[in-house]
Formats: structure tokens, sequence, C-alpha cells
């Protein structure tokens, strides 16, 4: 179903661009030079023009499978038809209860129960809600101290952004949830600079949960939420050791584990969760984007078996958790996650991750030595290059760097401060991952050299 690529009828004007009032984007530079998305196939989007544009960033760190793949194009077309929408309160339907076993299959231990809801904020507010009615359902509701950590994101949502270690994030919006505290974040470029995987430095700061433990008590905490990689704080690889240490000190002191995978689950990290790639399971687990490889939008939280069972109790007929959204399961987003995972699996598309993890990595570090690049982090297909940033303007290197890569390289990338964050579509080859690297974003840091 390779479509030929029509230009766009759109034509943008200050009048039809205005109202649109754009979530993360500085709203009048990009109202000013519009970078336009009309259409997108396999590793490509196209602009109003027709033209080319490699998506370097799987789009928003979601489009896993590739863009426009036939088999989940057709599953919901053919879910629209079907049944547009049918209620997973009280009521179900098939593709849901196929899309929660297919997800659990493929999860480590026993994370055996998926909980549905519609992004990677709903889906972090909802672990912690799951994490805070758990200990409750056991006779320790004492336990109500959530802890994050520095530079961690777990979206947008009041108990995310609370968790959550993005500055901005919790000064504009206050961290309304009280009691919580954070760890620190892993980075340090002074040790761990232009490290491939993970840094050898920083496992130790893992026992700054036993400090925490000991100021708050551990009859107080409820979970502890990492993402086992932070991505969109500027990819921050975990260092070794890490995060079976603090699995080792949450078990030890009865506090839950949460791992944010909105981002690493899925392949992103050659594997269907981070979990299996660290060896370490956590009580809780998130995911949204590539569930339906960015589709239809849909999100998530996997639970051990403990915690379902420590909720199954009392009558039969009483809801045991009172939590759920009206699209929780929607019919579209299940049958986009089924066909999503048979394109996983009948493409091996986890496995090329892993396997192109080297390659990956060997063209990533060509930058290395260029005079604007500071940092190289690579895990998975996932690459960080921290950019220098021009004096007393944050952001603006690599804010230019954006633009012109989308408008005069044909790139699409990622950025998040003067880090830009490359993360393709899963289904990329050797041959993309040069072009991206050796070919494209030297011509991208050559456009932003003279600011
Ligand atoms: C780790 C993590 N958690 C949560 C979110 C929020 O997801 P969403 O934007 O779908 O709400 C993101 C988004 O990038 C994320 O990276």
């Amino acid at each position: 179903m390779n479509k030929p690529v029509k230009p766009s009828t759109f034509e943008p004007t200050p009048n039809n661009l205005e109202p649109f009032w754009m979530g993360f984007t500085p709203n009048r530079a990009f109202k000013q030079r519009p970078r336009m998305i009309a259409r997108a196939k396999d590793m490509h989007y196209y602009d109003l023009k027709g033209r080319a544009i490699l998506d370097g960033s799987a789009g928003l760190w979601c489009s896993n499978a590739g863009h426009c793949r036939d088999p989940i194009v057709n599953a919901i077309q053919q879910s629209a038809a079907e049944l547009d929408f049918a209620p997973t309160f009280q009521y179900g339907h098939p593709k849901v209860f196929e899309l929660a076993s297919r997800i659990t299959t493929m999860a480590p231990d026993d994370l055996n129960y998926a909980f549905f809801c519609n992004s990677g904020s709903e889906a972090a507010d909802t672990a912690l809600k799951i994490a805070l009615a758990y200990h409750r359902a056991r006779g320790e509701g004492t336990r109500t101290r959530l802890i994050g950590r520095e530079r961690g994101y777990h979206g947008v949502n009041f108990g995310g952004i609370s968790v959550g270690g993005m500055v901005a994030n919790r000064k504009w919006f206050g961290a309304m949830l009280a009691g919580v505290d954070h760890l620190p974040h892993t980075y340090n470029r002074k040790e761990q600079a232009f490290t491939r995987g993970e840094p050898t430095w920083g496992g130790h700061l893992a026992e700054e949960l036993e400090r925490l433990v000991t100021l708050h008590d551990a009859s107080t905490i409820a979970a502890v939420i990492v993402e086992p990689m932070a991505g969109s704080t500027g990819v921050l690889p975990p260092p070794k050791g890490y995060l079976k240490k603090l699995r080792e000190i949450c078990t030890k002191h009865g506090i839950l584990l949460i791992f944010d995978e909105v981002i690493t689950g899925f392949g992103r990290l050659g594997h269907a969760y981070a979990a299996e790639r660290f060896g370490v399971t956590p009580d809780l687990l998130t995911f949204a984007k590539g569930v339906t490889s960015g589709t239809v939008p849909m999100g998530g939280v996997l639970a051990r078996q403990g915690i379902y069972d420590a909720f199954m109790n009392g009558p039969e007929h009483v809801i045991e958790l009172f939590h759920g959204y009206t699209y929780t399961g929607h019919p579209m987003a299940a049958a986009a996650g089924v066909a999503t995972m048979d394109v996983y699996r009948d493409e091996k598309l986890f496995e090329n991750a892993k396997a192109l993890e080297e390659t990956w990595a060997d063209a990533a570090f060509t930058l290395q030595g260029n005079p604007l690049v500071e940092d190289i982090r690579t895990m998975g297909l996932v690459a960080a290059i921290d950019i220098k940033p021009v004096d007393g303007k944050p952001g603006l290197r690599a804010y230019k760097a954006m633009e012109n890569a989308f408008h005069d390289i044909g790139l699409l990338i990622r950025i998040t401060g003067d880090t830009i964050a490359l993360s393709p579509p899963l289904m990329i080859t050797k041959n993309q991952i040069e072009e991206i690297f050796m070919e494209k974003m030297p011509k991208v840091l050559a456009s932003v050299s003279s600011l």
C-alpha cells in the first residue's frame, strides 16, 4: 500500500495557524517558520510539498513499528467500522482482553495484569494510585509517601509532575502532591562523558534511597518511581548495578518499585521491556507510546500478581479499584495494539533493535570530536548528543538545529535543552543509521556552528 506522495492543499497562513495553542512548543517561533507534516510511511515523514524527512525520533519516541504500517492501518480501519466504542466498565470486548494477554505474556516474571488508560501521563498517575491503594488494601495505609528522582519525567498530570524532576514542570504548576521526595539523578559528565550503554560510575547513588528511608521511615513510603533509562530529560542510561540496588532496597523495606517504561517499553532498548534487559522486575510498570506504535492513544500499567491479588477481596459484586477512564481499553486502540504486537513479532523488530545497537552506537560516536559536541550517550536505539549552548541563550542552538534539520536537511530530531535525542523507528536499516549520523547530523551541526 505504498501510495504516491502527493503535495497537500493546506497552505499555512498566520490566520489558520493561530488558533491551535501548541503544547511543549514555542508557539510564536513555530508559527513564523512552521514545520508541517502531511503524511508518513515507514521511516519517513513528508512535508506539505511531499519532501521526505527521515524520522530520527519515531515521532515522539512512539512510532516503533514505523509509520502507516499496513497491518496496523487495516486493524484500525476494521475496528472503526466494526466496534466504534464499547465500555470497559462493567462490560468488555474481545480485543482488549487479547491485548492484555499479549503484553503481559511478553513481560518478565509475574507482571500478569494490565490496566489500560490513554497516555503515558495517565499511566504514571494510575501507577501511583494503584501503589497507594495497594498498601491501604493490605492495612498499611500509612504508606503514602512517593519517591521520584531528579530529572525524572512522568508526564504532565499532577501526580507525574510531583514525583517528576523536570524543573520547569514543577516550577510552573507547583508540585501539588504532599509527601513526595526525590532521589538524586544519575548523570555526572565529569565521570561519565562519552559512555556507551550503562556508565560504570553512579551505581552507588541508589544507596540514597536508604537515606530517604532513614529520614522518613519505611512505614510512610508507598513507592519509588523511576524511568529505567531517563528519556525526556536528556537520555540518562542507568549506571551499572543501580536498578538492581534500588530493587533490593525496595524489597527490603516493603516499598513498591515502579518502572516508567513509557519510552523504554516495546523494543526501544532491544527487549520488550527494559525490565527484561536489566534483569530487574518492578512491581508496577507503566507503558504507552509503542504499545500502539503511536497510532491510537493508549497507555497502561502492568502489575505483579501479588498487587492484583491484594485487591481481590470483599464481596464479589463490589468494585475493587476505584479508577478508570471512559476510554480505558478503547476498541480502536486495543485493535491497533494487537496488530502492533503482530508487527513487532513477525518482523522481529525488537531483535533488529538489539542487533543494530553496536552499529547505532558506532555511528553516533563518529560525532565525537565535533567541536560543538560535549557528550554522547547511547543505549539500545537511543542516542543523546549534548551540544555546546550559545552563551546566555540556553536551548537556542538546539532549537535552530531542529529547524534546520527539518527544513534544509530532511531529518526529524527531538530536542530537550541543548540535547539532541535520536530514537528512530525499530525498522531502521544500517544505511539509514549511517544517513542519520554520517550524512545528516554533521550538516545539522555545521548549520548551527556560527551561532
Ligand atoms: C517516561 C515517560 N513517562 C510519561 C510520559 C508522558 O506520556 P504522555 O505524553 O503520553 O502523557 C512520557 C512522555 O514522553 C515519558 O517519557
